[in-house]
């Protein structure tokens, strides 16, 4: 075959354009804004491949308007903004890029989770708002997280993550999932597995990790929030809609829970007015990956998927084999 065509939504990193350019002719998205969907749908309509963000949206009405397009390697490892079904009826090729984050991610977790427990976002406003009068007792006194309770809501790999870290904090971990792990993947980190009720009823930090499915869009409803302790912090680094943003803003403002830190949004990347205006939530961009390491590592296995792909080989992280006949 000749060298397919290809657009990359974004201008990528050195090391993956390197292997793209290898093999490929690729058009590169180069504004630092997102293509709209009418620049997006006019860019790809030719193109054999395609490299794209969470922020494109791969659906029928794509797929019809890209009639060559054999793959669409996410640089991501959700993939919601998917339609996998939609793809494999035409044939097209869909790559994820699973493992290379996970430590990353729950880096941030964790940063969520002390930022919201020990309130640094107030405590930086104050030290920068040159009205600090200087050390007093109660002065923004927030909760301990050393010897508390961690509730993990998904116990896969950014899951498991999270949960490791929790041991030099002298902390208890419970978690919950469709299925329970492994005996070996709970004894690495002291998990215990519980019913989702009870960990939102005795976790003080519930952290959550499951991917945007039908099943777990608003997962986090008004219902789950009121049988979470007063005391407790809510963390989302997974999927905004995992979590009613509204009802969270409920629980907020009436002392449902105590905070919530939210690198993930509802209606991205509109962030939900109620929420900007309370102190007791952090607020992040959609940044838990955003490591330069890890986001080049994301970048260079969406160019190897592709390029396996167009070399006739299994690209190595394929949600639906099924395409490769
Ligand atoms: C993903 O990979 O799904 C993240 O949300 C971006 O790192």
């Amino acid at each position: 075959m000749s060298r397919p065509s290809i657009l990359a939504t974004h201008p990528l990193f050195p090391e993956a354009r390197t292997i793209l350019d290898a093999h490929c002719d690729v058009e590169y998205w180069s504004r630092p804004e997102r293509p709209s969907r009418a620049e997006f749908l006019k860019q790809v309509a030719a193109k054999d491949g395609l490299v794209c963000l969470l922020t494109e949206k791969i659906d029928k009405e794509m797929l019809a308007t890209a009639p060559k397009l054999r793959i669409a390697a996410n640089v991501a490892v959700g993939f919601d903004n998917i339609s996998v079904p939609d793809c494999t009826a035409r044939k097209v090729a869909v790559t994820n890029t699973p493992g290379v984050l996970d430590e990353t991610t729950a880096d941030f977790a964790w940063t969520l989770l002390m930022c919201v427990a020990r309130r640094v976002g107030e405590g930086e406003a104050l030290a920068r708002s040159g009205e600090w009068a200087g050390w007093n007792l109660d002065q923004l006194c927030g909760g301990d997280v050393w010897g508390k309770t961690l509730g993990v809501i998904g116990f896969g790999r950014i899951g498991r993550a999270v949960a490791r870290r929790s041991t030099g904090f002298k902390m208890k971990v419970i978690y919950t999932d469709a299925v329970r792990a492994a005996e070996e993947a709970e004894r690495e980190v002291g998990a215990k597995f519980v019913d989702m009720d009870t960990l939102l009823r005795e976790a003080d930090f519930v952290s959550v990790h499951v991917p945007l499915m039908a099943e777990t869009r608003h997962l986090i409803s008004a219902d789950r929030l009121k049988k979470m302790k007063r005391t407790a912090y809510l963390v989302n680094t997974a999927r905004g809609p995992v979590v009613d943003n509204e009802a969270l803003y409920q629980a907020l403002k009436a002392g449902t829970i105590a905070g919530a830190a939210l690198d993930v949004h509802e209606h991205e990347p509109t962030v939900h007015a109620g929420l900007i205006t309370l102190k007791n939530v952090v607020l992040e961009p959609h940044l838990a990956s955003a490591s330069i390491e890890t986001r080049t590592r994301m970048a260079v296995m969406a160019a190897e998927n592709l390029t396996a792909f167009f070399a006739g080989k299994r690209p190595p992280n394929i949600l639906n084999p099924e395409v490769l006949g």
